[in-house]
């Protein structure tokens, strides 16, 4: 596979054009960014980290039924998917409180859910990406009903995979964020999942192990992603 034109640069990741127009190149970069590009940073080695992460769990939840973008692991950093169109949606799911759950709702972090909270929010950079619902996601064209009812679906059930592959290692899965792309007239999971989306904490300690450490700088934010890397046997 040829890598052509560079497509597009987001804040964590570029994506490139191949000689096959019905997938694209990802390279993961190690610049961080939070609240909406407000504070910027490096975290050496994040970029090779999440595509490997990613990867592993994309082909995880292939298995499992949840069809993704990926196609092909080509080096540390880059990686083949399938060509999609985003879903303008940044789907939220929670199983304890923390961040902006728990600063919305008054809830202390760490407070475990009674059930799994589902969310959305509208991506749009200069709007700081507001939280909505499906009838908005519905109004503004954002999705489909169908695609709502998919893509709720798959989320919860990435949900229940995921929690249970991160306890085998003593993580607990707080939150983690998701996204969506059409492909072929079907709806399927596109993105990242990384310690940049998800919030992971020590099952024992509670230490955190995940962004929160460089949007709250607390420090060691390399030791804390390879230390997931390294639990989860990559
Ligand atoms: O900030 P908040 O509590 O809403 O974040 C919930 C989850 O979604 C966290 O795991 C966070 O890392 C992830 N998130 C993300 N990208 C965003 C917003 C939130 O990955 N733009």
């Amino acid at each position: 596979m040829e890598k052509l034109d560079l497509l597009y640069e987001g804040k964590a990741k570029k994506v490139y054009k191949t000689d096959n127009e019905d997938v694209l190149i990802v390279d993961y970069k190690d610049d961080a960014t939070a609240f909406n590009g407000v504070k910027k940073g490096t975290i050496a080695g994040k970029g090779s980290i999440n595509n490997r992460m990613t990867n592993h769990i994309f082909k995880i939840l292939e298995k499992e039924g949840i069809p993704t973008h990926y196609v092909e692991e080509l080096s540390d950093r880059e990686t083949a998917v399938k060509k999609v169109e985003i879903v303008p949606l940044e789907v939220i799911v929670r199983n304890v409180a923390a961040g902006s759950f728990s600063k919305r709702l008054g809830i202390e972090e760490g407070k475990e859910l009674l059930c799994p909270t589902l969310e959305f929010s509208y991506k749009n950079d200069e709007l700081g990406d507001p939280l909505i619902n499906s009838y908005f996601a519905k109004a503004i064209g954002a999705a489909t009903q169908e695609e709502i009812d998919k893509i709720t679906e798959y989320t919860f059930k990435i949900n229940d995979i995921l929690k249970k592959f991160f306890a085998e290692v003593g993580i607990d899965l707080i939150d983690f964020k998701i996204e969506y792309g059409r492909y072929k007239g079907d709806v399927i999971l596109a993105d990242e999942i990384s310690p940049d989306t998800c919030r992971l904490w020590d099952s024992k300690t509670h230490e955190k192990l995940d962004k929160d450490r460089f949007r709250r700088d607390l420090g060691n934010v390399e030791g804390a992603y390879e230390e997931v890397l390294k639990r989860i046997g990559l």
